[in-house]
């Protein structure tokens, strides 16, 4: 039975702006070959990998919040930047696409290859029909300088141009995440399951919308996000988010940055370039269940729980939940790597 915190933040989901570009209610699943294979706990995966628009991922639910706000400035130009392999631009991409705006995306190379190879995420936002630049480096100042460099110049010529995740809107995927939350609980009680641990590949907003969402409806779940890169005051930015969106949906919750268990211990060598255990966990989830995760994001969150596993850190007799946040197209881009991993 619904608790009334769940009708609650089901409201306040309901009563926002929302454009429809992908599926919700993705399944949780039970991994009984994987979890075997682990002799440990039972293992359950929420499927956010299957949201749909353009191969799926964390970003689609974030974008039918934060695309809603573009629609409603009237924006026909959007303008973007991250890394060449980015999830979120294929997706953003694929949204832009659907809207029936013109995507400008200036993307920084983290890799050698990056900077000519049209390959992974970087071919299918080309596909979907985003202009992109490639920068030949990965210096984040000079790439925030040129995306407002090139919003100003669209602006100049006319156009009317968003730029998603500033800090009037990024509260707009926090709260995509509490809605995911919100399912996970109904789905665990559906499921008569009792996790404590909930693991996920979080860098930013899909944890903190995590948290938020769980504690919103009061659920003793915890989340581990498990970081794809090297913490900078994360936990700091995840509650001041956090708390923007606790105000945009009216839930009487404050957040602090203690609420937040973010782990940076299996990045590897830096974002952007595989890991060995990230690889390894790779295959495991990949050869026991048929289902890929990718090797910059969800693979090394994937690796962390397998860690944890096969310390003991987590009970055999609890079940965990492993959020799929997707972004297997980027295994095309990582041909190399992945070829290599094969050999291992
Ligand atoms: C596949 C995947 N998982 C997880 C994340 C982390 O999402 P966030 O930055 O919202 O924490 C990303 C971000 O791009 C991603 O592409």
């Amino acid at each position: 039975m619904s608790s009334a915190l769940e009708s609650k933040l089901e409201m306040a989901l309901a009563n926002l702006q929302r454009v429809r570009l992908g599926v919700d209610n993705t399944p949780l699943e039970h991994l009984p070959r994987f979890s075997a294979a682990l002799d440990g706990p039972q293992v359950w995966i929420k499927r956010d990998d299957l949201t749909g628009l353009a191969f799926g991922g964390n970003k689609t639910r974030m974008l039918e919040y934060s695309m809603a706000a573009a629609v409603e400035r009237g924006a026909d130009t959007v303008v973007f930047g991250a890394a060449v392999q980015s999830n979120y631009c294929r997706q953003l991409a694929g949204a832009c696409a659907k809207l029936g705006m013109t995507l400008h995306l200036v993307l920084r190379s983290e890799r050698e290859i990056d900077r000519t190879a049209i390959s992974g995420n970087n071919l299918v936002q080309r596909l979907l029909g985003a202009h992109v630049t490639v920068l030949s480096d990965n210096d984040r100042d000079r790439q925030q300088e040129m995306i407002a460099a090139k919003a100003e110049a669209l602006r100049a010529a006319g156009h009317n141009v968003f730029v998603p995740r500033q800090d009037d809107t990024v509260d707009l995927d926090v709260i995509a995440y509490a809605e995911s939350a919100l399912e996970l609980v109904r789905q665990c009680r559906q499921e008569e399951i009792d996790p404590r641990y909930v693991y996920v590949c979080a860098a930013d907003t899909t944890q903190t919308g995590l948290v938020l969402g769980l504690i919103a409806v009061g659920s003793p779940m915890l989340v581990k996000g498990i970081n794809p890169a090297f913490k900078k005051d994360n936990e700091k930015r995840m509650a001041w988010t956090a708390n923007q969106a606790a105000d945009r949906l009216d839930l009487d919750v404050t957040l602090t940055a203690a609420d937040f268990d973010n782990d940076d211990s299996f990045v590897g060598e830096r974002y952007g370039i595989p890991s060995a255990e990230g690889m390894a966990a790779l295959r495991l989830l990949a050869q026991t269940e048929g289902i890929l995760t990718d090797p910059v994001y969800s693979s090394k969150a994937l690796a962390g729980l397998v860690a944890h596993i096969r310390s003991g850190a987590l009970p055999p007799h609890e079940p965990v939940v492993f959020v799929h946040t997707g972004g297997a197209p980027a295994i095309f881009g990582y041909t190399e790597e992945m070829v290599a991993a094969l050999e291992e």
